[in-house]
């Protein structure tokens, strides 16, 4: 009976717009079946790789192109771990001898075909002559983020930064971002685009590259790194491992995979406005028209993400990064209504991670779990004490940007001393669902 009650709360959690579930659907949940089976629409493979893309994969896995001569792309970004890190490090290591601490964990390098350019509002990059950043930022300064509530319309137009690549959105596409790991000290470190094409050319494939951009191609610097960043940009784009959507929630979405009963409890709490409310930030419904879920909204959000005493940076007790506002990108550093907040990061293949968040202070899904759970009502267990000996809340912003954190959303809504959102056995079963977004599910086929 228990069971019945359930499947008749749930259906409609599974997608709080929908109306209430009918008989069916609620015998169909009991056996953990999608309900409502979509078509997913997903992006169509080439035969194989283009020449172009091919040179570009032999670009990502070349130790050579960097200063140790021992790190390539997918070092860091690796293709057995998602393409991202390899290993339970906070930050990889970078430098002429891989001893430099990078400032930020690398994320997955999957899907981002998807990812939008930044912008900032609704509208802004929509029209060719669009004001820039700052103008736009100073303009709406006064609703800076948007209630994340899943179905309830905002008041006043959200004006949020949105898309982008890296933690504080700073490149926009994938050609623009590549050249930004060859020339970065604590990464592969090399010196100049002069370096970088010195050691193409002393490649096997050098010979590639005339062939592909003409033989004149490296007497011109700016031409042959477009070109290079542009093949490691093809290779991205085309190679299918890094968009095959073949979780086991892609397929339950499908009709062709079903969840257990934890699952599918961590799914409906994961959608629950209320409760976890995961999926006001992390979406997890397809679009109408088959594109399956990124489990990101591409939108920006200060979290308060306790600073992590492990990073080099952070032996500097005046050092902070505060995403969008800084250090690592300049033009919005006086919109500081944007302080603190870090893209929200796609949640496929998230278990696979061994750090999280974008300074990589936690290790585990659970501690994660326990951050969003407790972070109000019981925040000693997360920040440290104070020079006052009280806990110092939201210990890595500085203290004139801590009001830009959210305390409005659930999980973040309630207060100190509050019964908190999730019990342990709701943290168990969300993990259990957030484990169906790792791509490479076997679908039974029997
Ligand atoms: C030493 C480790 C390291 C190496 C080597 C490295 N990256 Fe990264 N990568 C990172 C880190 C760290 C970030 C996030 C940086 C940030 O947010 O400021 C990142 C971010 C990215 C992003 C943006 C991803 C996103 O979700 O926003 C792309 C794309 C990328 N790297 C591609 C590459 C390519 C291509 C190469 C080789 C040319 C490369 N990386 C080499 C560490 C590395
Ligand atoms: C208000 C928006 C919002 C809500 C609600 C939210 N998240 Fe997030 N999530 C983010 C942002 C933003 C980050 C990155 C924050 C940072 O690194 O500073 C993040 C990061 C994460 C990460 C780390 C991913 C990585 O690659 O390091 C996990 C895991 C995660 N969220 C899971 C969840 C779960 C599970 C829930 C529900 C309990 C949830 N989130 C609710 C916005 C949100």
């Amino acid at each position: 009976m228990v069971v019945i009650v359930v499947g008749l709360c749930g259906s409609a959690l599974l997608y709080p717009s929908r109306a209430p579930a009918a008989v069916g659907e609620m015998v169909e949940s009991l056996t953990g079946a999608n309900p409502n089976p979509i078509q997913l629409e997903r992006p169509v493979a080439p035969a194989q790789l283009s020449a172009v893309a091919q040179l570009g994969k032999k670009i990502f896995f070349d130790p050579t192109l960097s200063a140790s001569g021992r790190q390539s792309c997918a070092s860091c970004h690796s293709p057995e771990h998602a393409f991202g890190p390899p290993n339970n490090l906070a930050v990889q290591l970078g430098g002429p001898s891989l001893s430099q601490q990078g400032y930020r964990p690398p994320p997955s390098l999957m899907y981002l075909y998807r990812q939008p350019n930044f912008s900032i509002g609704p509208d802004a990059g929509d029209a060719d002559n669009a004001p820039n950043l700052a103008q736009i930022a100073s303009q709406v300064s006064g609703v800076a983020r948007a209630q994340k509530n899943a179905g309830v319309a905002p008041a006043a137009p959200a004006m949020v930064p949105q898309g982008g690549m890296f933690w504080d959105g700073r490149a926009d596409t994938l050609q623009a971002q590549a050249a930004g790991p060859m020339l970065n000290p604590v990464e592969m470190a090399n010196a100049s685009e002069a370096d970088i094409l010195a050691k193409l050319q002393r490649t096997q494939y050098k010979k590639d590259f005339l062939q592909l951009f003409g033989s004149n191609v490296f007497q011109n610097t700016t031409l042959a790194m477009s070109e290079a960043m542009f093949a490691v940009a093809r290779y991205q784009v085309e190679e299918q491992s890094f968009h095959p959507y073949s979780s086991k929630y892609d397929y339950w979405l499908e009709g062709k995979a079903r969840l257990s009963q934890a699952e599918l409890h961590g799914l409906r709490l994961f959608n629950d406005p209320d409760k976890a409310n995961c999926a006001g930030c992390h979406l997890s419904k397809p679009s109408s028209d088959g594109l399956p879920p990124m489990f990101t909204d591409y939108q920006y959000e200060a979290l308060g993400v306790p600073r992590n005493t492990q990073l080099a940076a952070n032996k500097d007790r005046s050092f902070f990064d505060m995403g969008i506002c800084g250090p690592f990108r300049t033009d919005l550093k006086d919109q500081t209504q944007y302080c603190g907040m870090f893209l929200t990061p796609t949640l496929r293949n998230v278990s696979t991670r061994k750090v999280f968040f974008h300074n990589g202070v936690f290790t585990s899904l659970e501690d994660v779990m326990a951050f969003y759970n407790e972070r109000n009502t019981a925040p000693q267990k997360f920040y440290p004490l104070g020079a006052d000996g009280k806990t110092e809340k939201y210990d890595d912003l500085p203290k004139q940007f801590r009001a830009n954190i959210d305390d409005k959303d659930a999980p973040f809504d309630r207060k100190f001393g509050d019964k908190p959102a999730m019990t342990d056995a709701d943290i168990r079963d969300i993990i259990a669902f957030l484990k169906t977004l790792n791509d490479g599910y076997q679908v039974s086929t029997r």
